[in-house]
């Protein structure tokens, strides 16, 4: 039996509160720790979620024989440092999305999860969400025929990342709103290149210059001398197909954050609008027979509400997009995990879950190095095109799973380890 999961958590803040009670609650996992930058955090998170320790830096927390794991839950631009010096120590990797913002430094995780063996998870909801879990289903099947476009899109308005950057260091906040939006663009990326098992390989991308908080874009005025608060891409992909990915920070729009639009394919599309989902198939007649998969793909505990007055506009607000949808499969889930919160249309449960099996399993976890760096290779590489004003460039890619190395596939429906 293997050893199980001593994990201390790095970034004491608005996102890490939900995980900590997830992987402490898990079977798989028997030592929790935390460490912030600012002691008070950690402190807090101790006694609110009974975390065994405290460490009082992230050095300290990888010099440590106390801990076989390390789950970064820090600022964007820390992921890639802090998840290769992690390796380097030989702990196993749990990040919060993105991997890194630097190519150089996405392959170097690549190149060290392949050389140590450990377990390495970008923990990313977009793979776990309902649409792309259908849209990677069906085309599996191989009933919808040749992919062959498709559009996804992350709206994160910048007055919530205001809100939750500015009660962290300073103007910190005002950096992390200027963040070039491609360089986060795995919520949506995700979501359409694991339903197609494809990859991008040329990128061609525009940025909207934002000019309203001129404080915050521009050039001097973030960590990126970045411009844009808005930015599309298309994208070629191996298999032939084109799609169009968005990443907006500056948009009317609250929920859903991250959507496939349309999944069209030569026999079959599946389709969005807010909370319709639709499923076509050509027929042997040429005409088009339509499938309202609604029910499947909506949180649980949205459908009975479909009869409300103000449905769509509490839709639109936000409310009830928390819990699972029937198409995700909650039975496979350690059921130490009942009553927990969870968050990001039901995904995070499945986010912790995965790397535990990962680790017992030996498995790559689903979203593993080398399919992270898919996810995210592309954004980068389009914000270096839209800041050429939209010049065409090939996407730097690490390449398959090495041969040998088993996936662990995030459709299963039972899981595969006893973890007692
Ligand atoms: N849907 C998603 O997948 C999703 C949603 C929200 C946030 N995130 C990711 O989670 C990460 C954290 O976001 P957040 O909203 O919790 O940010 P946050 O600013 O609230 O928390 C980050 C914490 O890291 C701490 N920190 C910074 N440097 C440190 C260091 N060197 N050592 C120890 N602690 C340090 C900060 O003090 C802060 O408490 C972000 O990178 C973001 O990309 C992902």
């Amino acid at each position: 039996m293997k050893e199980k999961l001593r994990i201390a958590f790095v970034g004491c803040g608005q996102f890490c509160r939900n995980f900590v009670p997830l992987f402490k609650a898990h079977p798989a996992v028997e030592f929790v720790a935390v460490c912030d930058k600012f002691p008070e955090r950690a402190k807090n998170f101790k006694e609110w979620y009974g975390a065994d320790m405290i460490f009082d830096s992230f050095d300290d927390v990888i010099a440590s024989s106390e801990i076989n794991a390390v789950a970064i839950f820090t600022q964007r631009d820390l992921h890639g440092v802090m998840a290769i010096a992690a390796l380097k120590a030989g702990k196993h990797v749990y990040s919060a999305v993105p991997m890194a913002l630097k190519t150089e430094e996405i392959q170097e995780i690549v190149r060290l999860v392949k050389e140590t063996g450990l377990t390495y998870m970008m923990g990313e909801t977009g793979i776990y969400r309902p649409a792309s879990i259908f849209c990677r289903q069906k085309y599996a099947t191989g009933e919808m025929g040749e992919m062959v476009y498709a559009e996804a899109q992350y709206n994160h308005d910048m007055k919530r990342l205001y809100d939750v950057f500015k009660y962290t260091e300073g103007d910190k906040w005002k950096m992390m709103a200027g963040l070039p939006p491609m360089l986060y663009p795995t919520h949506s990326t995700s979501m359409v290149l694991s339903a197609a098992k494809a990859h991008a390989i040329k990128v061609a991308a525009f940025g909207y210059e934002d000019k309203m908080d001129t404080d915050i874009f521009g050039e001097g005025m973030n960590y990126w001398d970045n411009p844009f608060s808005n930015t599309a891409m298309l994208l070629k992909l191996s298999n032939n197909a084109v799609i169009r990915i968005s990443e907006n920070r500056r948009v009317a729009w609250h929920f859903p954050e991250t959507y496939i639009t349309s999944f069209n394919c030569t026999k079959a599309s599946y389709e969005c609008s807010l909370v319709q989902h639709s499923y076509l198939t050509m027929n042997e007649k040429g005409l088009v027979d339509y499938e309202d998969v609604s029910d499947l793909l909506n949180p649980m505990e949205l459908t009975p509400h479909k009869n409300d007055p103000d449905f769509l506009k509490k839709v639109v607000n936000g409310t009830w997009c928390n819990t699972e949808a029937p198409i995700q499969a909650i039975t496979r889930l350690p059921k130490e995990f009942d009553g927990l919160g969870t968050g990001h249309a039901g995904t995070h449960k499945f986010m912790v879950d995965d790397f535990c099996q990962a680790y017992m399993s030996g498995k790559l976890s689903p979203t593993n190095a080398w399919q992270a760096a898919r996810y995210n290779l592309p954004g980068l590489t389009a914000h270096k095109s839209a800041m050429e004003g939209g010049i065409t460039l090939d996407v730097p890619d690490c390449g398959d799973t090495p041969e040998g190395m088993e996936v662990l596939s995030a459709d299963r429906i039972v899981n595969e380890v006893d973890y007692r």
